[in-house]
């Protein structure tokens, strides 16, 4: 199968793409930066997504993996919307073969948090995914969201190398740990090549950042003594 990966050089973009082509498909890697995957089954394409005419035409797209984005750059809005929306468009028309479509939204699409255009873009993201979900469905298309959470790619560095940093997101992180790019692309993998029947969701994968952060205050609540199992009647 063709499968189109915007911001395919970057942490997940590329190990993403890896692992399709483990599977034996050919990806198509577009990135405003120069490729980071080398395989004979990987075409790489450096171009804009926020320009439409700077896209390549791909054959017989069958997935496309709407990843590209930037946070706090000089374009938000851009990079993680716009583009999104320039690719989706390009893509989905003529394909027959298409069988998925998934967006890389963010927790911050969920909870608001970060930066602020960032926010926007990715909340905007998650409204454009159930426009295009409904578009599709009568084509038997899926078409889906991540919104993650942490995820230990080189564009955290500046947090996860900081000690200090990392303490106090752990502090507020109920797992206690971030995902790996490896375990992004197995939500991928399976959002994109087995699911058939959900489409337009937006899944918040976040190691209980959001739901998770238990505010409820009883007095012993937390003890042994477990008051409110008690059988007495
Ligand atoms: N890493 C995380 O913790 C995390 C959490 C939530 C969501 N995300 C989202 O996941 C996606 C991938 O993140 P990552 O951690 O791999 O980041 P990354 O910076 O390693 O990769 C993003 C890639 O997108 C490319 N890109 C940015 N703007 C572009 C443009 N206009 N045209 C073409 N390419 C462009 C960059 O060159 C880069 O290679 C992003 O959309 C990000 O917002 C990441």
């Amino acid at each position: 199968m063709n499968i189109v990966i915007t911001g395919a050089s970057g942490g997940i973009g590329a190990r993403t793409a890896e692992r399709f082509l483990a599977l034996g498909h050919d990806v198509f890697g577009i990135d405003l930066a120069p490729a980071s995957v080398s395989h004979p089954r990987y075409r790489h394409f450096t171009a804009d997504i926020r320009d439409p005419a700077s896209l390549p035409e791909i054959p017989d797209v069958a997935v496309l993996f709407n990843n590209a984005g930037a946070q706090n750059s000089a374009d938000d809005i851009g990079n993680n919307l716009t583009g999104t929306v320039n690719v989706t468009e390009k893509y989905i028309e003529n394909a027959p073969s298409l069988r998925s479509v998934l967006f890389n939204a963010s927790a911050s699409a969920v909870s608001g948090q970060e930066f602020p255009l960032y926010a926007a873009a990715k909340a905007g993201v998650v409204g454009y995914m159930k426009n295009v979900a409904i578009r599709l469905a009568p084509r038997g298309v899926t078409c889906n969201a991540l919104s993650l959470g942490g995820v230990l790619t080189p564009l955290n560095d500046p947090v996860v190398r900081d000690p200090a940093s990392w303490e106090k997101i752990m502090s507020v992180t109920p797992m206690k740990k971030w995902m790996t790019a490896d375990e992004v692309a197995d939500w991928v993998l399976f959002l994109t090549l087995e699911n058939r029947s959900m489409s337009g969701q937006n899944l918040l994968i976040d190691n209980g950042e959001h739901d998770l952060n238990a505010t409820f205050v009883w007095p012993s609540y937390f003890s042994s003594e477990k008051p409110y199992f008690s059988e007495e009647k």
